[in-house]
């Protein structure tokens, strides 16, 4: 049953899904007195340890903001650096991910990106599709809004097409988000101390838990996901419902 039917959850057998705003590659290299893509090529080594780290704390969906639709304001150099990253990702990380039972899915807009890119993505996507231990879903060149937007346009074709007739409500909409099919969102997690959701999984993000942890992406790895972890374990989800009254504060609620 998903969590989001439960009206109040304890969180402690969870997290299922992680979704991670990987922050702080270029604090990371300033504060070092090095260029920013440093900072982000330390970022995909945190990225893999991460990755690695997850089955082993239970978690079977791991979510990752790589590039928003926002970051295309960024410096021309730095876009390309962002770029560059898939390249390297996909190259040294491939056949570990397949070997490891992980299905690769990357959210977004594909129109807009460089065409070798786009092919690296088919390529991770469609050599890993038989995969099921694991779901790694790398958001990039997206944006929580632009996604939204997406799975209406898909509805209205579809409706224009006469192959949907029934309403649009949260069902059918969330049928067209680029997450669908994934197991709800149960916390996201931002690194650097931001405390933002920069227009990542917006509509995901209704119930889900939000961890804010100072440490820079390019530190990140076992012991920050495990720290999220707890975190999450220690929340008490409630989902708009009542959470039952702790055995022990009861009686003093009565007294008082
Ligand atoms: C996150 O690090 C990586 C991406 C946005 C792709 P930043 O590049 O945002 O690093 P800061 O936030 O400037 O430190
Ligand atoms: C969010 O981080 C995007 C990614 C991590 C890919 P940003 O660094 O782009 O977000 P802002 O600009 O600080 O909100
Ligand atoms: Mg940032």
């Amino acid at each position: 049953m998903p969590a989001e039917s439960h009206l109040s959850a304890a969180s402690s057998d969870g997290p299922r899904h992680v979704a991670l705003i990987m922050d702080g590659n270029g604090r990371w290299a300033e504060a070092r007195g090095l260029p920013r893509a440093m900072g982000h090529r330390e970022g995909v080594q945190a990225l893999k340890r991460t990755v690695e780290a997850a089955p082993r704390l239970g978690i079977r969906c791991l979510t990752v903001f790589g590039f928003s639709t926002e970051n295309w304001s960024r410096p021309a150099e730095e876009v390309s650096d962002l770029m560059g990253l898939v390249r390297s990702y996909v190259a040294s990380d491939l056949k570990r991910l397949e070997r490891a039972g992980v299905r690769v899915r990357v959210l977004g807009r594909r129109a807009g990106l460089p065409d070798d890119i786009i092919a690296i993505i088919d390529r991770a996507e469609a050599t890993t599709a038989h995969n099921d231990k694991f779901l790694l879903q790398v958001a990039f060149n997206y944006g929580g809004r632009a996604d939204i937007v997406d799975a209406a346009r898909r509805h209205v074709d579809a409706v224009l097409a006469g192959r949907a007739t029934g309403p649009l409500d949260e069902e059918s909409l969330g049928l067209g988000l680029s997450t669908a099919g994934a197991p709800p969102v149960d916390v996201i997690v931002r690194t650097s101390g931001e405390h933002r959701l920069s227009n990542f999984l917006l509509w995901e993000a209704a119930y889900a838990e939000l961890v804010y942890q100072d440490v820079l992406w390019p530190d990140y790895g076992a012991e920050g996901l495990a720290d999220a972890v707890a975190q999450y374990r220690n929340r008490d989800r409630r989902f708009g419902g009542r959470a039952p009254l702790a055995e022990a504060a009861a009686p003093a609620l009565a007294a008082g």
